[in-house]
């Protein structure tokens, strides 16, 4: 049966497809995945950070089937109550100033979406985005995203006026520099940028991931967020937070930014904000959005009624279950443990991470990125029931990322796995 479905899924769908395991799922539920097979696997990649709540959660899916009765398509020739819902429900929890909304279905579409927007706005064509950051693989999308030269070989050329600076990847700092006596040079090499490439007056934004992703899983010093959004508010430069794998609730907070005193003007938000269903968002203040003028940007598809009526009841259960809290704790609790397992074994060189969005590199003796361990912890891992994938330019990034829902004792036996498969 397995192999029966990966043969006929390899026929059809195109190779560049990547799947990150061959287990052939059954079904889903919380943060167990029962594969074809019989065997059940603990997913601590919750869909590529989009299960926040775990798999098929039991409110999510009745918001959605009860939709379903009702409408599933509008096309934006209706106006619908879930829409309407869900951009007050979203207003209510983003950060201060976000209040206004355009729903689309991918978080490269939401990106698409905010560059439009910085640029209608400002009447400037530059963006700035940063070095190892992923934003997505549609044109625009894919211009900004440097986590990987092989999402972008044989697709330029690509969208003129980007330029990139380094995010400041302090175990492995761009600019050679030392964390404590750093004096931001990340943020000085913008300021070279502005000088050499482009006048700042040309910018319409620099878009950010407020922890890197894909690139990594790697936070950035407060003190380069505070230094780039001086330099940003002085240039009249927009900040665009890149929330769509650190929102809702991955970090611990609802969005990363409030961890980081980042205040953007626009904000892309997409994976976790209805639990799988397909659905992103651009949100951005009243000031800015109400200057798009109607059909500047449009769709068909997005703010699908369903998907935003699976937002809401998301929104609601992370609320009601104090989901915020929990993954603040369990984040908490498997950094320490990882710290600890750092210290037993070499092979581990930095542990890193906010909430249950949390890196472990893997270096060599020589403190060189040693991607073959981790593939072994991996399959280890996986062998063990343990789903874990990794991230970062040199694939030496194991990349720990849960559903939010996880208990103590799901934390404790995965991390028990996981310390085995170092072994
Ligand atoms: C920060 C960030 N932005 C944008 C995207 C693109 O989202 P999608 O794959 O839904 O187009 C991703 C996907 O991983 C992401 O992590």
């Amino acid at each position: 049966m397995k192999n029966d479905v990966i043969k006929r899924a390899r026929r059809h769908l195109t190779p560049a497809l990547v799947f990150h395991t061959d287990i052939v799922v059954k079904k889903a539920s919380g943060i167990y995945v029962e594969a074809e097979d019989g065997q059940t696997y603990v997913d601590f990649t919750a869909g590529l950070a989009t299960a926040n709540l775990g798999h098929c959660p039991a409110e999510v899916v009745s918001a959605a089937r009860a939709q379903m009765d009702k409408l599933i398509h509008s096309g934006c020739i209706f106006y619908y109550e879930s829409e309407a819902a869900l951009s007050e429900r979203l207003a209510s929890i983003a950060p201060k100033g976000i209040d206004m909304f355009f729903f689309s279905n991918s978080g490269s579409e939401a990106v698409e979406g905010a560059i439009k927007l910085a640029r209608f706005y400002t009447g400037r064509q530059g963006i700035i985005s940063f070095m190892g950051g992923f934003h997505g693989r549609t044109f625009g999308a894919l211009t900004l995203t440097t986590s990987s030269v092989r999402y972008r070989r044989k697709y330029f050329p690509l969208l003129p006026s980007v330029f990139h600076s380094p995010y400041p990847y302090c175990y492995r700092c761009p600019m050679g520099q030392e964390v404590n006596t750093c004096s931001v040079d990340c943020v000085q090499y913008l300021e070279r940028i502005f000088k050499y490439q482009t006048p700042a007056e040309e910018v319409a934004a620099v878009i950010i991931e407020p922890v890197l992703g894909e690139g990594g899983y790697i936070v950035p010093p407060h003190k380069f967020v505070k230094r780039l959004s001086e330099l940003c508010r002085s240039e009249g430069i927009l900040i665009i937070a890149d929330e769509v794998q650190s929102g809702f609730g991955r970090t611990g907070k609802w969005f990363a930014s409030e961890h980081l005193g980042l205040k953007p003007d626009i904000m892309t938000m997409a994976k976790g904000i209805a639990s799988g269903f397909p659905l992103s968002a651009v949100g951005s203040t009243k000031k800015i959005m109400s200057k798009w003028t109607p059909g500047a940007h449009g769709t068909t598809f997005g703010g699908n009624p369903v998907s935003c009526a699976a937002a809401s009841a998301t929104i609601d259960k992370i609320e009601r279950d104090n989901v915020l809290v929990n993954a603040e704790r369990m984040g908490g609790y498997a950094l320490k443990r990882l710290r600890e397992m750092k210290e037993r074994h070499p092979s581990i060189g930095d542990v890193r991470g906010l909430g249950l969005m949390i890196g472990v590199e893997f270096t060599k003796k020589d403190g060189t990125p040693d991607k073959e361990t981790l593939l072994r912890v991996m399959k280890r891992c996986l062998r063990k029931g343990l789903i874990i994938i990794e991230c970062g330019v040199d694939k030496n990034v194991a990349r720990l990322m849960p559903p939010l829902i996880i208990r103590k004792e799901e934390m404790e036996k995965a991390l028990d796995i996981f310390e085995e498969a170092l072994g």
